[in-house]
């Protein structure tokens, strides 16, 4: 959403899709906008189940008029992954709370008490039609502003009110024909920024957060909101500072200027507008009307007392246009495997000083002694970032003689882990927006643990909340399989274990080594690319139309296993399990036979005669393994199908290894014509619990 100056229809729509274009790695059921009419208040909603391209087609076949022009308008757009109700067109966002469309919201997360909601409701008579949870909300918001006889709150208030009704998590931005050219948008636990677009530069670039009055309620808009421009109605330590922001969006010349608002959970979907963003917080609700931004919370501290002044900054951001894009890639996917060569090597920079083998992590410096200090690690994470804490948990232990364990976010929560004041705790996430990772890191924070950030997004929750942490700097990953920053998580994490062993001098050695290692990874990754051919060949060959792969290895490798197999099964959606080798004869050797692919990882490590020994119990069954191997390896009995690759220090051969696996996965689902980018069901960010 956002004021557009004297832009025509078709122009808005097609800075919504292209914004939800950018967004699509998010969720992709369907995809829907909610525009201004051509009468005052009145709205008009295009939707559309599956990708934004099916959208895009049902807005130009619509006979809409394209051309009408708007001095100051808002607009919402969404891309939806369902939790409540089927993908379908009721379902699609943007939700209305009537026919009429007095509310519409476009919303991420889930309201956790709306079936509650919806029941009450019903039984005052609104009448629902969809099964989303954001129809609640519409409908909730619809009610309030019914009931109340004056109708005189005006839209931030009203959305506070209704706000404070709801469980769960949420990112929404509302609209309204009862408060036209007026937008609101709020947080908590679902991410949300605010992009902002002036010809002129800024005077100042921030904007001061105003407070709930003394009762933690609203005041009417009347008093909030002063008009001349930087009015400081009161000292910032009272209990309902209040200031007006409209200064940050005069120019330097004092006048007013257009500005265009962009509101996004992604600074992808807006940056080919603008680079000036600002973060919104928990509980931040943002009201945007007449070129002008103002920020509110929700309510005061848990304890009653009124919260310290804060400010949000307006951002520049980095990120260019171009690393969001293709490139000459036919996938997301297969560019990011791609990039690995480079995306190790920003992971690495300014960071590791190969001549001296000094790593100097500069998100750490202050707190390595508590670190160190600590009685144990405790990793958490989902999905990919697990593996990669499973990948180097003995490396870290070995380097820092610190128990290490490694918990799924979800289960580290259902089992109430206990967590105490001298426990590190590591967040591991791609995107550090992951909700059970971020309800895990709140936890951890409660109980007074050092949480520490392994985090690819900048500004994001993750990277925010904790005390400390490491950007592993991969640069943005659209495809929903992760693959670039499991191999810059990987790193990020030895990192870390490296430079907190840096004082022993009896491992010094051993630490040498490891950091040789690393400079050499990014030519032995390349190296690995260059057998591309080979692996789509056996995509093609005996893997083709097979239902299951199993994947074995142990040691360092088992983490490779786990990791193959998850990407496997994400976009080729063929059944594959990844399978610590020893534990073959606790079970899974009853599946194997002369039929049951399984590829095997055999690469040179201290455990390679049991793996060895793995392989001939497997091929005594009349498996027959396609081996991932060394180069030089001529121990392989011949006629084996191999995958070779560099070898390199043990605790980095996973680097390398799971590369083969990665372009399997992706010529896999190639050949099935499946969707590699948006494989069905999966969503890069998962910001629901
Ligand atoms: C989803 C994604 C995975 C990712 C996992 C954890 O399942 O599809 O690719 O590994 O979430 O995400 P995070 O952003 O926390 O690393």
């Amino acid at each position: 959403g956002g004021n557009l100056l004297l832009d025509d229809r078709k122009t808005i729509c097609e800075i919504l899709c292209n914004g939800l274009a950018r967004q699509e790695y998010r969720g992709y059921d369907s995809a829907g906008i909610g525009i201004d009419g051509d009468k005052p208040g009145e709205m008009l909603f295009f939707k559309e189940v599956g990708k934004v391209a099916g959208l895009r087609k049902r807005i130009a076949e619509s006979n809409v008029d394209t051309t009408k022009t708007f001095l100051s308008q808002v607009s919402i757009a969404h891309t939806r992954w369902a939790t409540h109700g089927p993908p379908s067109i009721v379902n699609c966002h943007p939700l209305k709370s009537d026919p009429k469309a007095e509310f519409a919201v476009v919303h991420n997360g889930i309201v956790t008490n709306a079936a509650a909601l919806r029941l009450v409701l019903q039984k005052r008579g609104y009448v629902f039609e969809s099964e989303t949870d954001t129809e609640a909300v519409a409908i909730l918001t619809k009610y309030i502003y019914d009931s109340q006889p004056d109708k005189r709150m005006n839209f931030t208030e009203l959305i506070k009110t209704v706000l404070k009704e709801l469980e769960g998590s949420f990112a929404f931005v509302f609209k309204s024909s009862h408060y036209p050219n007026e937008v609101v948008t709020a947080r908590r636990g679902s991410p949300l920024l605010i992009g902002v677009k002036t010809e002129k530069k800024l005077k100042v670039d921030f904007v001061d957060v105003e407070f709930a009055g003394p009762e933690g309620e609203t005041k009417s808009m009347d008093a909030l909101a002063p008009t001349s421009p930087g009015g400081l109605l009161a000292p910032p330590s009272a209990p309902n500072l209040l200031r007006t922001q409209s200064r940050a969006f005069m120019s330097e010349d004092g006048m007013p200027q257009p500005i265009e608002f962009f509101v996004a959970s992604d600074a992808s979907a807006i940056i080919e507008h603008t680079k000036r963003v600002l973060y919104l917080e928990d509980d931040d609700i943002a009201h945007i009307a007449e070129g002008e931004l103002h920020i509110h919370r929700l309510r005061r501290n848990e304890d009653g007392t009124p919260q310290t002044v804060q400010h949000r900054t307006i951002e520049t951001l980095e990120l260019e246009i171009a690393e969001i894009m293709k490139g000459k890639f036919d996938h997301f996917m297969q560019k990011e495997v791609y990039e690995q060569p480079e995306s190790v090597v920003n992971t690495m920079r300014g960071r590791v000083n190969f001549d001296r083998n000094v790593i100097t992590l500069g998100g750490l410096r202050a707190y390595l002694p508590i670190i160190r200090r600590g009685r144990r690690i405790v990793f958490c994470a989902c999905g990919t970032s697990y593996h990669s804490a499973i990948a180097t948990r003995a490396i870290f232990e070995e380097l820092t003689e610190i128990p290490v364990s490694v918990e799924l976010a979800s289960d580290f929560l259902d089992r109430k882990t206990p967590i105490f004041r001298d426990d590190v705790c590591v967040f591991v996430s791609q995107s550090g927006e992951t909700a059970d990772t971020i309800l895990a890191l709140r936890y951890c924070l409660e109980r007074g643990a050092l949480c520490v950030g392994v985090v690819n997004t900048v500004g994001s929750t993750i990277s925010r909340e904790t005390h400390c942490g490491v950007h592993i700097n991969a640069g943005p990953e659209i495809g929903v399989a992760s693959t670039k920053a499991y191999t810059s998580q990987y790193i990020a994490l030895i990192m870390i274990a490296l430079q907190l062993s840096e004082d022993r001098i009896s491992l010094s050695e051993r630490r040498t080594q490891i950091i040789e290692g690393m400079h050499a990874l990014p030519s032995q990754i390349k190296k690995v690319l260059e057998g591309d051919k080979g692996l789509q060949a056996l995509a093609n060959g005996v893997l083709a139309n097979q239902r299951s792969l199993l994947i074995m290895g142990r040691g360092y490798q088992y983490a490779t296993c786990l990791e193959g197999a998850l990407k496997i099964k994400e976009i080729s959606y063929m059944h594959s399990e990844g399978i610590l080798a020893g534990e073959l004869k606790h079970g899974p050797l009853a599946l194997i036979d002369e039929n049951m692919p399984v590829i095997i990882i055999m690469t040179r490590d201290s455990l390679y005669p049991k793996v060895q020994s793995a392989f001939s119990q497997i091929t005594a069954r009349k498996a027959q393994p396609i081996v991932v191997c060394t180069e030089d390896d001529d121990s392989i009995p011949k006629g084996c199908k191999t995958i070779r690759v560099p070898k390199t220090v043990d605790c980095l051969q996973g680097l390398l290894n799971i590369i083969p696996l990665q372009l399997l996965s992706y010529h896999l689902a190639v050949r099935n014509g499946f969707d590699v980018d948006f494989p069905r069901n999966l969503a890069k960010s998962v910001t629901t619990e």
